[in-house]
């Protein structure tokens, strides 16, 4: 223990490391473990010693830069948080970086505030913090739970040897809408998928001890309904009934909180009218009450704020009074903690026990993170150097990617490439060696991924006969995380270029798509095909040569009718991260065998959207043809292009009939096992993901045609059948029905096991 003040030391003292003991092995907690009483005790202790200025400190964040390690220009914005910094009126930042940075500035914090109490350093790490990994929604693709695990902990390893503490991650924000720009950050639009991959990653930022100085706090966020912002326009507002809210928002924050994610955000948008930043009935009554967490939650960047303009305040103090009430314990970025809860506590407006309960819950965390018994722990620069970018983290990057491509379309087997072919690499993005590292990409550098075409050449080696065309510019503007993109709508002077090398090709890959910066936050789009030119090259290319393989590099499900009509092969990529072009290359060459499923619906036109496999049936579900007066567009068919858990392999499986042990579920621990035989067909052994899906016939309210509630990822070798089954209970079949309470309602099921959601075989079975 070193550099800490001695009065806080003296109080510290016996909390040793027993705060640390989280119960985070893979058995799922039934009950969110409440803090140690030692700890809650040592909080108190320091809560007992701090004027009302420190205590409202300690709910107040800053997003800082490296300028921020000392004073900035008198009478500058700087100049005053640093002052306040020093004040012990900040409790924890973001944004800034390195071990050295924050160690810098942890030691001026420690030192001459007047309770040392050391800052939180937080920072969004969503898919890797140097070293990048697929975008959230690219890895849920894997459904691989244990490396989404990996991958989170090697970017909690890399953020933590930088000095970092917290992330703001994992989005577990269900969306259904793929024009909403940050689809890129989440898991897709089942819940059950969904909660499953939340618990993966928050365990994998925090792994067993979070006062490790190799793991981070994680934050489940938004909280709560962010994915359903009206016409997928980002910062919109939200409309959607309670049940909705319950059964398809909720259950991955549920979840997560399940296995003690250390703290919640909120959300920008309203929910049930209230903005969720000061909604009482999501903080106070489902968070605290229904589910006893403990953690801290933390507003989105000034959300708070933002309360003023959603309407429901006058005022930035009206708005502090809402937002602390409600249960928001930190502000980011809306100074309005720091501004109005003093004098809101003295006129006696907001009770001193919320504040003390806010400042408690941030004091037990920083007892957790372990920043009372070494604040430095983390800055460590020869660990840093050491850790970022290392083999090892790459080699997990590159099997992640591996696993996120989803190959939709392979009629003509142009995949696995015959390394022998002439090929041409046509596209804006084929030698793009920043659009692989998404849109959150941390502490990595621009243009740092491995391409496309530097992964193939050196996967087909120096005598393979490349040939290159960019054929069309995609964004022309300015490319980072703040500005608007310019899109280049009209030069088409690649093109020419373009066409002389695929007509001389004996295979053509085309590398289209968006750059990282068109999905992500603030990236919403209204039309969702590829942009730019680039279908244009696309049909231009196809009229010399049909043998194409259009790889597709983006970050939210695409519009591609044309496409999946035309080209006979279609690999869906993502942006994958640092190593990118190698992953796409491990396909492509049949050195990994894809085995990625869709977690979004691709619609086939935007006006489809939102379009999801678990959607509800209506009154008028039928398609029986010549009819007029049903749910249907009069142009376009009811399905998607491709559906939710749809993916192919180079594998060819065939599913046998589908058994049932017992046709009726009797009492609460009875059971139904399930079960199907899969074949590998084909002579390349591969990785089926069967996916089980049930429907419950007659709810008390609409339910989904289709439910997720298990999945498995089976290796099945060349010619080889396995036996695959699920255990249905009870419990699996719950949701909350008509009057808001959870649990099982009597009545048939359909209980189908398939390669995607679009299985139609199914047999029934009751519930007494
Ligand atoms: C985003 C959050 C993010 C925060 C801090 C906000 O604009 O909505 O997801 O964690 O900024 O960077």
């Amino acid at each position: 223990m070193k550099h800490i003040k001695p009065i806080i030391f003296a109080l510290i003292l016996g909390a040793g490391m027993a705060f640390s003991c989280q119960n985070n092995d893979d058995s799922e907690p039934k009950e969110i473990s409440k803090s140690d009483d030692k700890i809650l005790q040592k909080a108190d202790s320091i809560l007992g010693l701090m004027t009302l200025d420190e205590k409202i400190g300690q709910l107040n964040q800053y997003s800082v830069g490296a300028e921020m390690t000392g004073p900035g220009d008198k009478g500058s914005t700087s100049q005053k948080r640093y002052e306040m910094l020093l004040n012990g009126e900040v409790g924890s930042v973001l944004n800034l970086l390195g071990a050295e940075n924050t160690y810098k500035l942890q030691k001026q914090v420690v030192e001459q505030s007047r309770l040392g109490i050391p800052l939180i350093f937080a920072y969004d790490v969503v898919h890797g913090y140097k070293t990048m990994f697929p975008l959230p929604l690219a890895e849920s693709c894997s459904w691989n739970l244990d490396l989404m695990q990996q991958s989170a902990a090697v970017a909690a390893k890399e953020a933590a040897s930088a000095g970092l503490q917290w992330t703001f991650a994992p989005m577990v924000d269900v969306s259904v809408d793929a024009r909403w720009g940050r689809v890129m950050e989440g898991a897709g639009e089942d819940p059950y998928l969904g909660s499953l991959i939340a618990q993966a990653r928050v365990k994998g930022f925090q792994g067993n001890d979070l006062s490790s100085n190799n793991t981070i706090a994680a934050c489940a966020k938004h909280f709560a309904g962010y994915g359903f912002v009206e016409s997928g326009k980002d910062y919109n507002n939200v409309n959607i009934n309670k049940h909705e809210l319950l059964n398809r928002i909720l259950p991955p924050f549920k979840d997560a909180a399940q296995v003690d994610v250390a703290t919640f955000m909120n959300a920008f948008n309203d929910m049930l009218g209230i903005p969720s930043t000061g909604n009482s009935y999501l903080l106070r009554e489902k968070l605290r009450q229904d589910w006893g967490y403990e953690g801290v939650v933390v507003s989105d960047w000034n959300s708070i704020g933002e309360m003023v303009n959603h309407g429901t305040v006058e005022d930035l103090k009206g708005a502090a009074k809402e937002a602390i009430i409600a249960g928001s314990d930190i502000d980011m970025e809306a100074d309005a903690y720091s501004k109005y809860l003093k004098e809101l506590v003295e006129n006696k407006t907001v009770d001193i026990s919320l504040i003390n309960e806010a400042v408690s819950r941030v004091l037990v965390l920083k007892y957790k993170l372990g920043l009372f018994e070494d604040p430095y722990k983390y800055a460590d620069s020869a660990r840093e150097n050491k850790e970022l970018l290392s083999q090892e983290n790459l080699a997990v990057s590159r099997e992640m990617a591996s696993e996120s491509i989803v190959l939709l379309k392979n009629e003509t087997n142009l995949l696995p490439l015959n390394k022998k072919k002439r090929v041409a690499v046509i596209g804006p993005l084929a030698k793009d060696k920043d659009a692989p590292l998404g849109n959150w990409r941390a502490a990595a550098q621009s243009n740092t991924a491995v391409s496309f075409y530097e992964g193939l050449k050196s996967a087909l080696g120096q005598e393979a006969m490349i040939s290159y065309a960019k054929g069309c510019d995609l964004s022309i503007g300015p490319n980072n995380f703040f500005d608007e993109l310019e899109i280049n709508e009209t030069d088409k002077s690649g093109f020419s270029e373009a066409m002389a090398k695929a007509s001389n090709a004996e295979v053509v890959f085309m590398v289209l798509g968006e750059p990282a910066y068109m999905s992500g936050e603030g990236r919403s789009r209204s039309n969702i095909g590829l942009p730019g030119v680039q279908l244009d090259l696309l049909k231009e290319v196809y009229k010399v040569n049909k043998n194409i393989v259009l790889v597709l590099m983006n970050g939210r499900p695409l519009t591609l009718e044309w496409e999946h009509e035309n080209i006979p092969t279609i690999l869906e990529t993502w942006h994958l991260g640092s190593e990118a072009g190698n992953a796409i290359a491990d396909v492509i060459t049949g050195q990994v065998n894809p085995s990625g499923k869709l977690t979004m619906s691709f619609p086939r036109n935007v006006g489809q959207v939102p379009i999801y496999y678990n959607h509800k049936t209506s009154g008028r579900p039928s398609t029986a043809p010549g009819q007029v007066f049903y749910t249907h567009h009069t142009d376009v068919d009811n399905s998607p292009l491709f559906p939710f858990g749809f993916g192919l392999s180079y594998s060819e499986f065939e599913y046998g009939e589908l058994k049932l042990s017992k046709k009726a579920l009797e009492a609460e621990n009875d059971s139904i096992v399930v079960s199907i035989a899969v074949s590998n067909k084909s002579k390349v052994d591969g990785n089926e993901i069967v996916q089980l899906y049930i429907q419950d016939e007659v709810g008390s309210i609409t339910r989904p045609v289709k439910e997720l509630k298990g999945f498995e990822k089976v290796a099945i070798a060349a010619g080889e059948t396995k036996q695959v089954s699920f255990t249905i209970k009870p419990e699996n079949l719950a949701y909350y029905r008509r009057d808001f309470t959870y649990g099982t309602e009597p009545g048939s099921f359909k209980v189908l096991i398939g390669a995607s959601s679009a299985v139609s075989n199914y047999k029934t079975f009751t519930l007494k």
